[in-house]
């Protein structure tokens, strides 16, 4: 017998004023044949996810990152059973008791993950592990991170270090710079100032003078990827200097989504790696969803190391 479903959810709904979101009714979604309904255990937020929410578009609910278990298995019979243990990856919504999502964007979790962990391996860690695909290769090459205490910061750096990379992460304080020493970095910068050139590779999400300093520590022949502009501040940068320092380099604008196939297969890729302990997610943040507008502001802030979980009371 099928698990008895009632026809609304508990979902964060956003207001459109400075509380970003609050609890609130909805429809229950309707499942499209490939589509599992995912009883939500615990969501994370993303910093694109506040743009979003500062001008919400009509009949759009926020939540991408989720973990929890499967209610009611897809139709057509693909994806993990009722029951099931999941991480996964909705289009929108995910911010709430259940929620729709396309069984190509799941995976399913082993025992020793756990449901706060999983949370965070959405948009930051497949973003993280598909910059990598996307990078030349970085074993014993110099790699710069910016922004590298944010959520994908923290992925990004212990992926790259695990394939040999010598990672420099670039973050606000000292404290923060000693975590991502001990997930993998080799050195750490506070200061832009600080930073010397040479770098392979550069990952630059914060923009501004950011990705001025990083263009300019660029080595010759590096690949630059702008995937992000943390600060909401754009970059003017001196190109024919660039061409003094960085010639024959290339800057990819990164997309994580447009052209990368389903999350599925990338969620059971991190999955493993956290599952062996490659892969330490870090949760800067875990409280109750119904806190969800305070750890938003938090996050906004810069006050948050890693990811921000919310957790969701079965309902
Ligand atoms: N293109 C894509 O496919 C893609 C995918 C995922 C994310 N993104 C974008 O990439 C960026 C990073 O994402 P995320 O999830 O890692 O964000 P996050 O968790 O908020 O991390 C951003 C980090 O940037 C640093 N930062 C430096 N200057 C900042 C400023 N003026 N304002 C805010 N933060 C500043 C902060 O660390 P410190 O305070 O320690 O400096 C912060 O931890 C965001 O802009 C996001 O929208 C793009």
């Amino acid at each position: 017998m099928p698990t008895s479903i009632p026809t609304t959810i508990r979902a964060l709904i956003a207001t459109g004023d400075d509380r970003l979101v609050q609890v609130g009714e909805a429809q229950l979604p309707e499942l499209a044949p490939d589509e599992a309904l995912i009883g939500v255990e615990a969501f994370s937020l993303n910093r694109g996810e506040i743009a979003l929410l500062a001008n919400p578009r009509p009949n759009w609910r926020p939540g991408q990152d989720v973990a929890g278990r499967i209610v009611r298995s897809a139709a057509d019979g693909s994806g993990p059973r009722e029951g099931a243990r999941v991480v996964a990856q909705a289009s929108q919504g995910g911010w709430a008791t259940q929620v729709a999502v396309r069984t190509e964007s799941i995976a399913e979790l082993p025992d020793n993950v756990d449901t706060v962990d999983a949370a965070t391996l959405g948009v930051a860690s497949v973003t993280s592990l598909r910059l990598l695909r996307a990078a030349p290769d970085i074993a014993g090459r110099r790699v710069l991170i910016t922004g590298a205490s944010g959520g994908v910061g923290h992925a990004l750096t212990q992926l790259a270090s695990a394939r040999g990379a010598l990672v420099t992460a670039v973050t606000s304080t000292p404290e923060r710079g000693s975590r991502l020493i001990a997930l993998g970095a080799q050195s750490v910068v506070t200061s832009l100032d600080d930073l010397e050139g040479g770098f392979d590779v550069v990952f630059e999400s914060v923009g501004g003078a950011t990705f001025v300093a990083a263009l300019r520590a660029a080595a010759p022949n590096a690949t630059v990827f702008y995937f992000g502009q943390a600060s909401g501040e754009s970059a003017v940068v001196d190109l024919l200097a660039a061409l003094g320092t960085a010639p024959n380099a290339r800057i990819v604008i990164f997309s994580y989504w447009i052209g990368a196939g389903p999350e599925g297969p990338d969620l059971a890729t991190l999955v493993r790696l956290v599952s062996h302990g490659v892969l330490r997610p870090e949760v800067g943040v875990v409280d109750d969803w119904s806190n969800t507008s305070a750890v938003l502001k938090s996050l906004k802030d810069r006050e948050v190391r890693g990811k921000a979980v919310l957790t969701v009371a079965a309902g």
